[in-house]
């Protein structure tokens, strides 16, 4: 079995004070082989902010790999975010903004979907699609993880990334079995499996950690991948309550190239 931890937007700067250690615990208690955490790290990409996330990222105890969200980019000093969007995510966080990690039988791909011109909306390349399929380790279970959802849900009012439909059906047809992603700050995994399954599954992470009362709870996840089975824990922290509850459970098989829900 290999465990990932997935969190997403956790927004300091902004963030839910009181959930960090909280949060902190969990995560090292699952002693995950691997933490991947798809953007929007800060609130407004601010020095100070990118100091908190860092010093948040030290304190996890599994090997861990972040791409960036829109949010850790500038937003209002529009000079800035066109000649040095990455300036302050390089210097607190990586150098490297699509990373790999590879666990036991796991190759997550790192992929950053900001584009400092459609600073809400991001956008995957051509170029950027083709890394990602070069990097398809066919030994693996190979996931992709970026900030900006592949596809959303109809009621969503924020515009699908630009590139999502095109790359979707590219990495669907050369076997990414997984995305991660997160922006919305709304869960949604298994939503576009349909009855027979389908051979990719995004899991959209809510937010980890930001403080908006409209997002009414922080959550994250931790995936079992065994066999094949992929074991989703999803650790929820309602606004109004202390800490995280039990984790929901839910299951995915794969059944003839193609992940079903199960149960
Ligand atoms: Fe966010
Ligand atoms: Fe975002």
């Amino acid at each position: 079995m290999t465990r990932l931890v997935h969190l997403s937007d956790l927004h300091f700067g902004y963030e839910r004070e009181t959930l960090i250690y909280p949060l902190l615990d969990r995560v090292n208690q699952a002693k995950a082989d691997l933490v991947v955490v798809t953007g929007d790290l800060t609130h407004r990409g601010r020095s100070a902010q990118f100091a908190q996330a860092a010093a948040f990222l030290r304190q996890i105890e599994a090997p861990m790999i972040a791409v960036p969200g829109n949010h850790d980019i500038p937003l209002y000093k529009l000079a800035d975010r066109m000649t040095k969007p990455y300036k302050r995510y390089r210097r607190a966080i990586a150098q490297n903004m699509e990373p790999v990690g590879h666990v036991g039988n796991l190759r997550v791909q790192g992929v950053n979907s900001v584009d400092p011109m459609a600073w809400q909306r991001g956008v995957l390349t051509a170029a950027q699609m083709r890394r990602v399929v070069q990097g398809i380790d066919p030994d693996c279970i190979n996931i992709a993880a970026l900030h900006h959802p592949m596809q959303q849900r109809p009621e969503v009012d924020k515009a699908l990334m630009r590139g999502a439909p095109e790359a979707l059906a590219l990495f669907e047809l050369q076997g990414i079995q997984v995305v991660l992603t997160g922006h919305l700050h709304i869960w949604s995994v298994g939503a576009f499996q349909g009855p027979e399954g389908r051979g990719i599954l995004q899991v959209q992470g809510g937010t980890a950690l930001c403080a908006r009362e409209s997002d009414l709870q922080n959550e994250f996840a931790v995936l079992d991948f065994d066999g094949p089975e992929l074991i989703i824990q999803r650790h929820i922290a309602p606004m109004d309550e202390r800490g995280f509850r039990d984790p929901q459970i839910i299951r995915f098989a794969r059944i003839d190239r193609r992940w079903r829900k199960l149960g």
